[in-house]
């Protein structure tokens, strides 16, 4: 996983742990000093700042609440999504910490700590960025991982294409561990991928153990959680582009848009468009409590990551 930190807090009027999906006003106040108090926290920036993720103003945004960095915790970054959410919130400043199952495999993958944690070796310079072990199936390992991370983005999937089981400990029970350790730790966003087609329990793909039946319960859980979420559905995922193939612009709708064809219609992305819009919702207003589905398409118009959340409905 990957520490992506948002700093506890919470603000006279914010909804109790454990309540309904947060009011919007919730996300467009600024963040609070507050001791000894674990509640539901606010998105890092107002509606009134710019809403990039920079290092200069996600600090800035958490100069307010206390003297910690924010910053953000990653699950599933020995992945190609995750890998690539690294990437992007390193390039920006923004401090991370990865949560990864297997050290050795992350360390061949991820950039060298700068704060290590449970490792030994690390480097200095760049924003920080700290790497831990956990099994999102394994509850215990995951609380230390997330505190003092701002805001998550769990990319993990069950990739076990042999484990009947995998959908299910991974993909839902596992999310449900990594909301448990998120509300603990008073993270303010929750930024959760999934897959097109996960509306449609006649989908194909379901035939590899259910495995967008499990996601879908597993973003039920989170809407149901309190935390403010934004909930991510990539269309059919690329690392890189064929020869003469253009990235095309990202189109992004509400739930069940996209899907199998003939009943809905299918589309591809970059899984480094993916990452930018994940790391997006992060810090976006207008990214608070929404299901998204992202494809790319050479003849769509160019928008920014704003204006594509904020053209979808809550
Ligand atoms: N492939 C597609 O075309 C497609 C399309 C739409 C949506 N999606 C979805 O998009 C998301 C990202 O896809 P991706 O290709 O980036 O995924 P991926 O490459 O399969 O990465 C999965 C990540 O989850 C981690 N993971 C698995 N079990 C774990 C556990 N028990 N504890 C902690 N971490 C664990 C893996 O770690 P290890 O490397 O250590 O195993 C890996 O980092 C997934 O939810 C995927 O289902 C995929």
């Amino acid at each position: 996983m990957l520490k992506l930190g948002f700093r506890n807090g919470a603000v006279a009027g914010t909804p109790a742990a454990g309540s309904a999906k947060a009011p919007k006003q919730f996300l467009t106040t600024h963040l609070v000093p507050v001791t000894g108090v674990r509640a539901h926290a606010r998105a890092p920036f107002t509606q009134q700042q710019q809403q990039h993720v920079t290092r200069r103003n996600w600090a800035a945004a958490a100069a307010s609440s206390d003297e910690q960095e924010p910053r953000s915790g990653l699950v599933g970054v020995t992945g190609g999504v995750g890998r690539r959410c690294v990437e992007a919130l390193r390039a920006k400043g923004v401090a991370c910490r990865a949560l990864v199952k297997d050290a050795a495999r992350a360390a061949n993958l991820l950039p060298k700590p700068t704060t290590p944690a449970n490792s030994s070796s690390g480097t200095s310079g760049g924003p920080e960025f700290d790497v831990m072990t956990g099994d999102v199936y394994q509850y215990a390992t995951l609380p230390r991982a997330f505190a003092g991370c701002d805001a998550v983005i769990v990319a993990s999937a069950a990739n076990d294409k042999s484990d009947p089981f995998g959908p299910f400990k991974i993909d839902y029970q596992g999310t449900l561990n990594l909301i448990a350790a998120a509300k603990r730790a008073g993270v303010k966003r929750f930024v959760f991928v999934t897959s097109i087609g996960a509306d449609d329990p006649f989908n194909p793909l379901n035939l590899f153990w259910g495995i967008l039946f499990w996601k879908k319960r597993a973003e039920e859980e989170l809407q149901r959680s309190g935390l403010s979420y934004t909930i991510v559905r990539p269309g059919g995922l690329k690392s890189k582009l064929g020869d003469g193939e253009v990235a095309g612009s990202i189109v992004m709708e509400g739930p069940d848009s996209f899907g199998f064809p003939p009943m809905r219609r299918s589309g591809a992305i970059l899984r480094s468009q993916v990452a930018d819009v994940c790391v997006e919702a992060l810090v976006c207003p207008a990214a608070a409590d929404k299901v998204v589905e992202v494809i790319a398409e050479e003849s769509a118009p160019e928008r920014s990551l704003q204006q594509l959340f904020e053209g979808v409905a809550l």
